[in-house]
């Protein structure tokens, strides 16, 4: 049996039933591709099934203002896929209707080789091989090959040889097939070797080299930074303010730094203030962020910068918020929110 055939049979048998298997509609593929860039498919599926219930059709997404496209997407982090999601649709409703061929799906907003093989082959059969991680994972183990997945050499060897295998008459599910049997069976820290179809023929397997594929070149420098963010009370209101360009998190509300706090009231800030929670990290693509948080109960209203604004304790779940600030909120005594 071929490589395809053996995983097509594994996953008549352990694929997921997810709730996006269901169609064939592009939006709902296109959707719920994006969000799992994001997430884990656990947590994905409710963020699918709330954009999906808000935004039933691509049209009614594409009128909807980006406010609410952010606030629906919350929690998911890495805002910018939401902004693309939500410009996508736009480019969809000019256009008439879904482009339906990898080429075409590659012209939308956030949509790159991967988004428009997923789409292309789910719901169009069209036979374009999808490469993410699982699909690095499972072709560098079962062919034994250790060329760096993050060279350029090594994206063009594995797209080739995902595409080489690829089940011409079933691409869409072979696809999904593929990339389930690296999330679920072929996973990256503990693969279940001892009850693999694939198991005779992998040559990772036989060399004891799976625990080391694939292989990464190099690793990601990442910035470390540190926020220390206070959460000024003053009667029933707190302050926010909105992220400029130029930075993470643009156009998402925050709390104020502590840096911001006037010079003279700078000195007693710490007799005032309680520490919640220090060192909290919270991990982005490029930076890992270290987060302080203290709570200022204040009473006389300190003067700040005009940028920040002052909303009522309970209405901050009305802004769009990272999910670092969402952390840190919960960690605040009942009554201060
Ligand atoms: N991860 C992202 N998209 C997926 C899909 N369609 N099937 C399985 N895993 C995925």
């Amino acid at each position: 049996m071929s490589f395809a055939s053996i995983l097509l049979q594994w996953f008549s048998e352990h694929g997921r039933e997810l709730p996006w298997r269901a169609t064939k509609d592009p939006y709902a593929v296109w959707l719920s591709e994006i969000i799992l860039q994001q997430t884990r498919v656990n947590q994905g599926w409710s963020y699918w099934e709330k954009f999906m219930h808000q935004w039933s059709t691509v049209e009614q997404l594409a009128d909807a203002s980006e406010d609410d496209v952010l606030k629906a997407w919350q929690g998911l982090g890495y805002y910018s896929r939401a902004r693309n999601l939500h410009k996508a649709a736009q480019q969809v409703k000019a256009l008439g209707k879904f482009p339906n061929n990898y080429q075409a799906l590659k012209q939308l907003k956030g949509v790159g080789d991967y988004t428009a093989a997923a789409i292309a082959s789910i719901s169009f059969n069209e036979p374009v091989a999808v490469v993410d991680g699982n699909v690095y994972r499972v072709l560098s183990r079962y062919f034994g090959i250790d060329t760096p997945i993050d060279t350029t050499a090594g994206k063009k060897e594995f797209a080739a040889l995902a595409q080489e295998l690829i089940a011409l008459d079933k691409p869409g599910i072979y696809n999904q097939a593929i990339m389930d049997f690296g999330a679920i069976q072929c996973t990256p820290a503990s693969p279940n070797c001892s009850r693999c179809l694939l198991l005779e023929t992998c040559v990772a397997f036989r060399l004891g080299h799976v625990g080391s594929l694939p292989v990464k070149s190099k690793k990601i420098k990442q910035r470390e930074r540190r926020f220390d963010y206070v959460y000024i009370k003053y009667n029933d209101e707190i302050a926010i303010h909105q992220r400029g360009a130029g930075d993470i998190w643009q156009g998402l509300w925050e709390l104020p730094q502590v840096s911001i706090i006037p010079k003279e009231v700078q000195s007693k800030f710490s007799e005032i203030s309680t520490k919640i929670c220090s060192n909290v990290k919270h991990i982005l693509t490029h930076q890992i962020i270290y987060a302080d948080l203290h709570l200022w109960v204040a009473n006389v209203k300190p003067a700040l910068p005009s940028d920040y604004l002052w909303v009522k304790t309970g209405e901050i779940s009305n802004y769009a918020l990272p999910r670092l600030i969402e952390l840190l909120l919960v960690k605040l005594p009942n009554e201060d929110i």
